[in-house]
């Protein structure tokens, strides 16, 4: 018998589903994944995890329990995201890692996603030349060489505990099952056709009757790829078996991924970005991620405005923001791209000079048109999944990892139970020339082979007075930047708690389109205000899912997960 309790209050939802389960081992009796909470905001001592979802942060929490650093909760959580969060957790997809050692060591990985070797610039055009988008979001074509499991072992260099007590956990939810959300349910169930249409094995999630909350999801083959990984480390991926059945369903679609692109592929430490914000020090993401120059460029661009007495979402705040977001992402699509393929003039964009220029022209009484700013701008698509996670001595963890759209191209690899990604549609499917939704990408973020696509994810961290404060990050395409930008002006301009801070209403503008989305809750007023200034604004579904730790003076590590989705604290 399945029961469910659904409690909502502003902080705090509870799910609580009961099920007669038999064979669960399981990652240690804290961790139920027949019965759990979402939590929404807590304050701990000693250890801290906010992600996508609950288990997901209470296998982070118990990793710590065990003796595991926040490396070691960082790969354990995207592990469990791997299996219960199917929608952008994964190990079929890519991310980006930004962390600060509590000897002040800042570590920037990159996974992200690249093109296979057969790739090339003009494989998504017709004969015409005209772009076929949906080879490049959907199916076999459209994902790039899957990079997640290099970066967890490129992770696994500053963790403590054995890799296997790390990946057991997954295994176990995966082998032995885990009851889903509402909004898994609903995902599942509109998601189905695509899943048949674009796999070429029935996959999990595919079930003759509609899904409801408190199913259970089990996931065997999934379940057999982990245990790969935990035996044969990397090359229980890259090689073998693994490898072999990701190029077998590559060839029973029409997909380019070969068994030496696998082989090949390697994740890169790169050089965190930092800067400094009044008495703050910001650590970013350098490209192939957009996020960090774009955080960079805007928090720069407000710096000398007196923007704390404005108040957070006044009609005077949110102008000068969408003045300094429409300015950054014109920025973003000129100059931005893989680093090595693309000689990125990172020093230049983010220099003091030339950051005060680009505002000169702002004018604090009307819009100003994004024709009238120069560059261009790429797609993206808004599913992905952000992890923070701080633990007793300090080290903090920020992870953004992807498959791109919500269940990424929708391919599963037959035999393997896991989802490839739909990345390459990050890259300008055709270079200098609008695509289907408007949006123009440039060479810098042109296909090539082994090149990594440009991507907005944004994990952040913060430093008071060069000790650690914040841990921030987003899912969202291309509104990751801005959400988190609003987010870190509402904690260190108005002075805002992290709950407070990440479901205060969003706002975004990317500089083309030239509108300013709002969220349903924006303020009518303000939006009116706006309008009458000569902004277009449009309300639209939320985009992002934020997870913030904020650490205290007195040592106390304070949580928020977003409002939005199933996300989840946990700590202790
Ligand atoms: N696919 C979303 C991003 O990388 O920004």
């Amino acid at each position: 018998m399945k029961k469910i309790l659904l409690s909502s209050t502003i902080v705090f939802i509870s799910i609580a589903v009961t099920y007669s389960q038999t064979s669960f081992v399981g990652a240690g009796k804290a961790v139920n994944p027949f019965h759990y909470e979402i939590v929404k905001t807590k304050t701990f001592s000693k250890a801290s995890v906010a992600s996508a979802h609950p288990l997901a942060s209470m296998v982070g929490a118990e990793i710590m329990k065990q003796g595991g650093n926040a490396f070691d909760a960082a790969i354990a959580v995207q592990l469990t995201l791997a299996v219960v969060y199917p929608s952008a957790g994964n190990i079929g997809g890519g991310g980006f890692l930004v962390a600060r050692k509590t000897n002040g060591q800042t570590i920037a990985i990159d996974y992200r996603e690249e093109a296979p070797g057969k790739a090339s610039r003009d494989m998504y055009l017709d004969k015409n030349g005209n772009a076929i988008t949906n080879l490049s979001l959907n199916g076999h074509l459209a994902s790039g060489v899957p990079g997640t499991v290099a970066g967890l072992f490129e992770t696994y260099k500053y963790a403590k505990l054995p890799f296997k007590q790390l990946i057991q956990p997954a295994i176990d939810i995966a082998e032995f099952g885990f009851v889903i959300t509402e909004s898994q349910a609903h995902g599942f169930n509109v998601t189905k056709e695509s899943f048949i249409k674009n796999s070429t094995q029935t996959p999990a999630f595919v079930q003759h009757n509609k899904w409801k909350a408190g199913d259970t999801l089990i996931q065997k083959d999934l379940a057999e790829t982990l245990k790969r990984i935990r035996d044969n480390g990397q090359k229980g991926f890259y090689e073998g078996k693994t490898a072999q059945l990701i190029v077998d369903e590559m060839q029973r679609g029409n997909g380019i991924i070969s068994l030496n692109d696998l082989k090949n592929y390697k994740a890169k430490t790169r050089t965190a970005l930092q800067f400094n914000y009044k008495d703050y020090k910001i650590i970013g993401m350098p490209p192939p991620s957009s996020g960090g120059v774009i955080i960079w460029q805007m928090m720069k661009m407000i710096e000398d405005k007196p923007i704390a007495s404005y108040g957070c979402n006044s009609t005077k705040a949110v102008q000068l923001m969408v003045e300094t977001e429409r300015r950054a992402y014109a920025d973003r699509a000129e100059h931005l791209g893989d680093p090595d393929f693309y000689k990125v003039p990172l020093k230049e964009i983010t220099s003091s000079t030339y950051i005060k220029k680009r505002m000169i022209d702002y004018d604090s009484t009307q819009a100003t048109p994004s024709k009238n700013i120069t560059a261009g701008n790429v797609k993206e698509h808004d599913e992905t999944t952000h992890l923070s996670v701080m633990d007793k001595e300090g080290n903090m963890v920020s992870v953004t990892t992807t498959l791109n759209g919500g269940y990424g191209c929708r391919t599963v690899v037959g035999g393997a139970g896991f989802l490839l990604n739909n990345e390459m549609d990050d890259f300008s499917v055709k270079p200098g020339v609008p695509n289907m939704y408007g949006a123009i990408g440039r060479e810098a973020n042109a296909i090539q082979p082994g090149k990594r696509m440009l991507s907005s994810m944004t994990p952040t961290l913060v430093l008071k007075n060069n000790k650690p404060y914040i841990v921030c990050g987003t899912p969202g395409g291309t509104t990751i930047p801005t959400s988190v930008y609003q987010t870190l002006v509402n904690m260190l301009e108005f002075n805002m708690s992290p709950a407070d801070a990440i479901n205060s209403p969003k706002f975004h503008h990317q500089w083309l389109p030239d509108v300013v989305r709002v969220e349903k809750d924006f303020n009518p007023t303000v939006r009116k205000e706006l309008s009458a200034m000569g902004y277009n604004i449009v309300e639209t579904n939320s985009w992002c899912r934020l997870e913030v730790i904020k650490l205290h003076t007195n040592k106390q590590q304070e949580i928020a997960a977003d409002k939005r989705g199933d996300d989840s604290v946990a700590g202790f």
